[in-house]
């Protein structure tokens, strides 16, 4: 089935929409990487099995990445070196676990998430204040 995909600022207002199946999601990512700047914040917000990884593995791909990227869900978050001048390096997170900003503080993120260095990819990411949000749902 495919996926929505919509792609919002933090204020909510939505740049770009895609309908697409999983062979298309490559050209998402290309697409969606254009907005973005290094130190952004990106918020991937959909149900289980919605697409968040997939994307930030097409991304990673996209980058030059060469490790295996896979949902951090039990270390958090995991860094990865590419080979792009405009995003050197990519942090991906999985904060499902997470429930409140006092475990966040607890934890590191909100550190984490401020280093400039990094474009910040995190799954599950819906009170974190972000840059972008990505939404996904399931289209019957
Ligand atoms: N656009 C798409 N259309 C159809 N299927 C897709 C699409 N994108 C991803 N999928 C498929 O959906 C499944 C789940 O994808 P993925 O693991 O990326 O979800 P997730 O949102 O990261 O889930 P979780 O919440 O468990 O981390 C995979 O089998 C993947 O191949
Ligand atoms: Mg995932």
């Amino acid at each position: 089935m495919k996926r929505r995909i919509q792609l919002h600022d933090r204020h909510d207002k939505v740049h770009k929409l895609w309908e697409v199946g999983e062979s298309e999601m490559e050209k998402v990512a290309r697409e969606i990487i254009t907005f973005f700047h290094a130190g952004d914040i990106v918020s991937l917000i959909g149900d289980l099995g919605a697409g968040k990884t997939t994307l930030v593995q097409h991304i990673g791909k996209i980058l030059g990445v060469r490790d295996t990227i896979e949902s951090p869900t039990y270390i958090l978050m995991q860094d990865f070196q590419t080979n792009d001048a405009r995003f050197p390096f990519l942090r991906h997170y999985d904060v499902y676990r997470i429930s409140s900003n006092e475990e966040m503080e607890m934890r590191g993120l909100n550190e984490y998430i401020s280093d400039k260095k990094y474009l910040h990819l995190i799954e599950w990411g819906t009170q974190i204040d972000a840059t972008w949000k990505i939404t996904f749902s399931t289209i019957f």
